[in-house]
């Protein structure tokens, strides 16, 4: 990336496949990521997240457990990568135990400022909702009030990945002007 501006960043983040197997992500740099995440907005400022970081250079056993609960196409690639982090979200407030209706959006909210924050930083990401939610919750003791709602892996792409294509709808199908179906013309 030439310039680290948000424009930049936000054009540079993809979810590519091609992980370098040999590098690692410091812990410096994991730390960035935390603090960016932690930064994000939440209803309430409830911050209903929880991330599950597992190394898998220094906590592979961990690592493989999230790895063995992915759908068969992502442990293709996603071994491949340094980190597996298992971000979930509260289904209850904390203020006050009642159903918590935007937890899944805040916790995505907070998934998105990490990967932005890696992408600035060099990293690759890569989100997944394919992967066995019972298994994650079980291995890992997650209590019943947490729904695992993604798995995020991270590391560093290699200097020749597979080509990546991005694609999108239609901006007028997504983005209505004034009336619900009213497209917007950039
Ligand atoms: C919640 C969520 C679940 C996803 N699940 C998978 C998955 O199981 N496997 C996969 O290869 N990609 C998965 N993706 C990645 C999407 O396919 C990807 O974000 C989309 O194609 C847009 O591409 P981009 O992220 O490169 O812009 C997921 C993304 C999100 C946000």
């Amino acid at each position: 990336m030439t310039e680290n501006t948000l424009t930049n960043v936000l054009e540079e983040r993809h979810s590519g496949r091609s992980f370098d197997p040999s590098k690692k992500v410091s812990d410096k740099d994991l730390n960035e990521l935390i603090k960016a995440s932690h930064i994000a907005p939440s209803c309430y400022n409830d911050q209903p997240w929880r991330f599950l970081i597992c190394s898998k250079e220094n906590d592979s056993a961990n690592f493989q457990k999230i790895w063995q609960a992915l759908a068969e196409g992502n442990q293709k690639w996603a071994g491949q990568a340094s980190h597996l982090i298992v971000v979930c979200s509260d289904t209850l407030f904390q203020r006050n135990s009642k159903p918590n209706r935007w937890g899944s959006y805040d916790s995505g909210a907070a998934a998105v400022f990490m990967m932005l924050k890696a992408t600035e930083l060099g990293l690759l990401t890569h989100q997944m909702g394919g992967f066995d939610e019972k298994k994650i919750a079980e291995s890992f003791e997650i209590p019943s009030r947490y729904i695992p709602m993604s798995v995020m892996a991270l590391g560093y792409e290699l200097e020749k990945p597979t080509e990546y294509i991005r694609e999108r709808r239609p901006i007028q199908e997504q983005y209505f002007k004034g009336e619900w179906g009213a497209g917007v013309q950039l």
